[in-house]
């Protein structure tokens, strides 16, 4: 989707020539005096009571009296808030996406905030995307252009927001696309190589290094390997540096869960919904997306990506139940159950975060169904050792319309995890399964560096008819990492 921000009053969008006018219609809009073509419009329609300015209602119109483009829609804008727009933009644009049109232009009355043009930007992109890379024959999106139209020029903060928002919808695409594609068009091997085609981008400013299992076995990610060994598939270790900042400046660390594709392993999933495990890999998209972003925007900042990639199968050569295998941090793990694999994967690398000597380490998963039982599809649990890293992230997340809630890491929680045959076993009881997770993960942190644990099973993607990867926490990620180089 291409994006333009334009400066236009009502009565020159009303003259504009495009294929679609989308009139957002917020309730001041809907309350000042309509002296223009597109006001009088939603002033007749407010009227005859066809149309109200409630966000999400819209009305599609016709050749209407005075207005150059073909078909106007007129899109209920509520508040005009960040939420209400982008309810507005995302009906209005999945009602025109499938054509005739191909440019469309959104038109606002009153200048929004930053974090509304945000919000219909994202909204926009987000409504627009469709998955075709398994679907030859799909018929491609008609609508690939939008001009946002503000009624008055725009200030740096909203160009800002703007040109933040269309590399965070770039992200968050990127995300979305690697997650949807099937476990045999997403293997380890090419996810790194889309990792090297974000770093090979001229002026990136990122540097990308692939280890494979010699490597890996070499460094001594033992934990790792072991969920690796029962796919013929190999594993990929995937380190992205994004340098934005001085040097001598200590990155933020994003390490993401990387599983391809998610069997349970020998520990074996029930048949139904299964083929959904190929979105275990959400989280290691989620910082190819965070990366995309960093790449458009050169933000002052540096930053780490660790992607730990792999299938977990079960097979002849599979890690069994009762295995204890060594983790990079020279703890033993005892492998009670296989299909507990996304925390194995993940403490090795979190384990490795430490030679970048970080200032944060935030992790994101797709780490527990118990999660998705807690907290459902709408906020990611949030878990941190930090309070000010736990702020700045639920912040962000509030500000980026893609919320977490804090979750707790008491001590209490990792009796469980307990084992007569290693340091530590890998899962613990059905109680609080999202928590003991966390706990576990937590030992591998290295020691002093502020650490935050998003579990994002039941944000990352949508199932039903829907089914598909939202691309979250792409949206909270970059919101974050601008923050901090502010
Ligand atoms: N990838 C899954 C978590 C998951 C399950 C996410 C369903 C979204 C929906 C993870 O690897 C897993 O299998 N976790 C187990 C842990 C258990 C064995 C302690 C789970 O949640 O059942
Ligand atoms: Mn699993
Ligand atoms: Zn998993």
């Amino acid at each position: 989707m291409d994006f333009e921000l334009k400066t236009m009053r009502l009565a020159q969008a009303a003259r504009a020539k495009a294929d679609a006018l989308v009139f957002l219609v917020t309730q001041d809009t809907a309350k000042a005096k309509a002296d223009d073509a597109l006001s009088a419009l939603a002033a007749r329609a407010i009227k005859t009571g066809d149309f109200s300015a409630e966000a999400g209602k819209l009305l599609p119109c016709y050749a209407a009296e005075g207005i150059q483009a073909p078909r106007v829609l007129l899109a209920g804008a509520g508040d005009g808030s960040a939420q209400a727009m982008r309810r507005a933009v995302a009906a209005a644009i999945a009602l025109i996406k499938s054509g005739p049109a191909r440019q469309a232009v959104l038109c606002f009355a009153q200048t929004p905030s930053p974090a509304a043009l945000r919000a219909a930007v994202l909204a926009a992109a987000d409504a627009a995307y469709a998955y075709t890379e398994t679907k030859p024959k799909a018929k491609p999106v008609a609508l690939t252009g939008v001009r946002l139209a503000l009624p008055a020029a725009a200030s740096a903060a909203l160009k800002t927001a703007f040109a933040q928002a269309t590399a965070t919808a770039s992200g968050i695409r990127l995300a979305r696309e690697w997650g949807n594609r099937p476990a045999n068009h997403a293997t380890p091997r090419q996810l790194a190589a889309a990792a090297q085609a974000i770093a090979k981008e001229k002026g990136s400013h990122i540097d990308c290094e692939v280890l494979g299992p010699k490597e890996v076995a070499k460094l001594g990610m033992g934990a790792f390997a072991a969920v690796a060994r029962g796919s013929h598939e190999e594993l990929r270790f995937i380190v992205l540096r994004y340098q934005g900042a001085a040097k001598s400046q200590p990155p933020v660390a994003l390490v993401g869960k990387g599983i391809t594709f998610d069997s349970g392993g020998i520990s074996i999933k029930p048949a139904a919904g299964m083929d959904e495990m190929k979105f275990d890999m959400c989280g290691a998209a989620s910082v190819l997306g965070a990366f995309e972003a960093l790449r458009q925007l050169q933000p002052a900042i540096n930053v780490v990506g660790l992607i730990p990639a792999c299938e977990n199968l079960p097979g002849g050569g599979a890690t069994k139940p009762g295995d204890v295998v060594t983790s990079l941090s020279g703890q033993t793990i005892e492998v009670l159950n296989t299909d507990a694999e996304g925390r194995l994967v993940l403490c090795d690398a979190l384990a490795y975060a430490a030679r970048f000597k970080p200032r944060a380490i935030i992790d994101i998963a797709t780490l527990t169904g118990a999660c998705v039982i807690a907290l459902g599809h709408v906020r990611s649990g949030l878990y941190a050792t930090d309070a000010v890293l736990a702020q700045a992230l639920q912040q962000a997340g509030e500000a980026a319309l893609d919320p977490c809630w804090p979750m707790p890491l008491d001590d209490e929680y990792a009796e469980g995890l307990k084992s007569n045959f290693a340091d530590v076993a890998n899962v613990a009881g059905r109680p609080a399964g999202s928590v003991t997770a966390a706990k576990f993960l937590q030992r591998f942190v290295p020691e002093g560096t502020p650490w935050a644990h998003l579990d994002i099973a039941g944000s990352a993607w949508k199932s039903g008819k829907a089914k598909g990867a939202t691309g979250r926490p792409v949206g909270l990620l970059v919101q974050y990492l601008l923050a901090q180089a502010a």
